[in-house]
C-alpha cells in the first residue's frame, strides 16, 4: 500500500486516541456495524481529502467496514494529526498521504497521490480535490460516479462550477444538512475556535474585546461561545439580515474600521478575503491577537501585514503564534498562520458534534452509490429522511425522548378548513 507520513511510531497514541474519538460517537459506530454486514462499498475505491483527525478516522473506518479502499490527503497543511495517520496505515490499511504542516508543493503531491488511487467516489472538504480533479487531473475523473462535499466553502465552490457547467459529476452537498450546519458549523467551530485560541496564547477571554466577523452559523458559535466565557463581543457582516440578527442577540455591530480600533481578538469566519486588511492593522492596538476560522488562509491579508512589518520584524512567540512589529512600537500576533486556528493549533471540533457531520457523510456517501445511475453531474442535498434518522438516532444516544403528534394533531396539521 502507498503512503506518506511523518513517522509510523507515532501509531499507537492514534490507535488510543481514535478509539476515544470512538467512543463518542454512536451513530458512526451504528452505521459502521450496519455496513459490515451490509458491505455496500464492495470494491469502491474512496478518494478522501479531509482534515486527517481522529473524528475522520473513525469516518474512514466505517467505510472500510463496508468493503471500500480509502485513500486520505489532508484538505489543510496543518490540520493532519500525525499520529491518527500512522494509526490508519498501520491498524485500518488507508492509504493516507498527509503532514501536519506540509507546504503547499507537497499538499498537491499528496492530492495527485490519492487521485493515482482511481477513486470512485470523492469525499471532499473545501473542494480541493473535486478541482483538481476537474482542472490538471481530468484523466482520473472518468472513474468517479460520485462525491460528498463537507464545508460551506466548498459548496459555494461547486455551485459556482455547476452553474458554469463545469461539474462533471454528481455531489452531495453534506454541508448543507440540517444535523451538519446547525450543530457542527455552530457549536463545533463556536467551542474548537476558542479552544484553538486559547491553547495557541493561553490568553483569558474574560472582560476582553473580541471581534466576530461574519454572522453566519460559524460566526453565532464564535459570538455566543465568546460571550459565554465573560468577552465583550463585536460583530462584522455585510449582509443586513445577518447583522439584524445579531444585533437583535444582544451583540454590538459595527464596521470593522471601528472594530479594528477597540478589539484585543479578532476572529474571521466569513469564507472571504481580505477581511482583515492593511487599514484595519494599521489602528489595531498593540498586542492585538487575530486567527481565523474560515476554511482557507485568505481572510487575514498577511502579506500586507508582513510589508507593515518591513519583512524582518516577525518572529515566533510561541508554538502557532507569530508577532508582527509595525511601526517600530505595536504588535499585532497571528495565531496557526491564519489558517483554521481550530484544526491548526487545536483538535478540531469534538466527536460528539462530528458524529453526526460523518453520519451525514456515510450515509449520502452509501445514498451517491446507490442512485448514481440516475444522479445529474450538479448539487445534490442530503435527503431530508436520511437528515431526520440521523437527529433521531443522536437524540436515542443522547437518552433524549421527544413527544409524537396525536392522530388529532396530524390531521389538523393536514387540514385548511378549520378556523377560529
Ligand atoms: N472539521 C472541523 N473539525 C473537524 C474534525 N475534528 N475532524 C475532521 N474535520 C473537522
Amino acid at each position: 500500500m502507498n503512503f506518506d507520513i511523518a513517522d509510523s511510531k507515532l501509531a499507537d497514541l492514534g490507535r488510543q486516541r481514535i478509539a476515544w474519538a470512538d467512543s463518542r460517537m454512536p451513530v458512526m459506530a451504528s452505521i459502521r456495524e450496519r455496513f459490515a454486514k451490509e458491505r455496500p462499498f464492495e470494491g469502491v475505491t474512496f478518494g478522501a481529502c479531509m482534515h486527517v483527525t481522529t473524528e475522520t478516522a473513525n469516518l474512514l473506518r466505517a467505510l472500510k467496514a463496508g468493503g471500500a479502499n480509502v485513500a486520505i490527503c489532508a484538505s489543510n497543511p496543518l490540520s493532519t494529526q500525525d499520529d491518527v495517520a500512522a494509526s490508519l496505515v498501520r491498524d485500518e490499511g488507508v492509504a493516507v498521504f498527509a503532514i501536519k504542516g506540509e507546504d503547499d508543493e507537497t499538499y498537491y503531491r499528496h492530492m495527485d497521490a490519492v487521485i493515482d488511487e482511481g477513486p470512485n467516489l470523492t469525499m471532499d472538504d473545501g473542494c480541493d480535490l473535486v478541482s483538481r480533479l476537474h482542472t490538471g487531473r481530468s484523466d482520473k475523473i472518468a472513474d468517479v460516479i460520485a462525491g460528498t462535499e463537507e464545508t460551506t466553502t466548498g459548496v459555494i465552490r461547486l455551485r459556482a462550477m455547476e452553474k458554469d457547467g463545469a461539474l462533471r459529476y454528481p455531489i452531495v452537498a453534506v454541508n448543507d444538512a440540517d444535523t451538519k450546519h446547525m450543530f457542527d458549523n455552530r457549536y463545533g467551530t463556536g467551542q474548537s475556535t476558542l479552544d484553538g485560541v486559547i491553547r495557541a496564547t493561553n490568553m483569558l477571554l474574560a472582560g476582553k474585546k473580541v471581534v466576530v466577523a461574519g454572522y453566519g452559523y460559524c460566526g453565532k458559535g464564535v459570538a455566543s461561545r465568546a460571550r459565554g466565557m465573560g468577552a465583550q463581543v463585536y460583530v462584522t457582516e455585510v449582509d443586513p439580515l445577518r447583522a439584524l440578527e445579531a444585533v437583535m442577540d444582544g451583540f454590538r455591530v459595527v464596521p470593522m474600521s471601528e472594530a479594528a480600533r477597540e478589539g484585543d481578538l479578532f476572529i474571521t469566519v466569513t469564507g472571504d478575503r481580505d477581511v482583515l486588511r492593511r487599514e484595519h492593522f494599521e489602528v489595531m492596538k498593540d498586542g492585538a491577537i487575530l486567527a481565523n476560522s474560515g476554511h482557507f488562509d485568505i481572510e487575514i491579508d498577511l502579506k500586507a501585514l508582513a510589508e507593515l512589518a518591513h519583512g524582518e520584524r516577525r518572529r515566533a512567540v510561541r508554538p502557532f503564534v507569530e508577532e508582527f512589529l509595525l511601526d517600530g512600537e505595536r504588535r499585532v500576533m497571528v495565531v496557526a498562520e491564519g489558517r483554521l486556528v481550530n484544526l491548526g493549533a487545536a483538535e478540531g471540533h469534538p466527536a460528539d458534534v462530528m458524529d453526526m457531520s460523518f453520519a451525514n457523510q456515510a450515509l449520502a456517501a452509501e445514498w451517491a452509490m446507490q442512485q448514481a445511475s440516475s444522479l445529474q453531474p450538479i448539487v445534490y442535498d442530503v435527503p431530508a429522511d436520511i437528515d431526520k434518522e440521523i437527529a433521531r438516532l443522536k437524540l436515542d444516544t443522547m437518552g433524549v425522548e421527544i413527544d409524537r403528534l396525536t392522530p388529532e394533531q396530524e390531521a389538523y396539521l393536514s387540514s385548511w378548513t378549520v378556523g377560529t
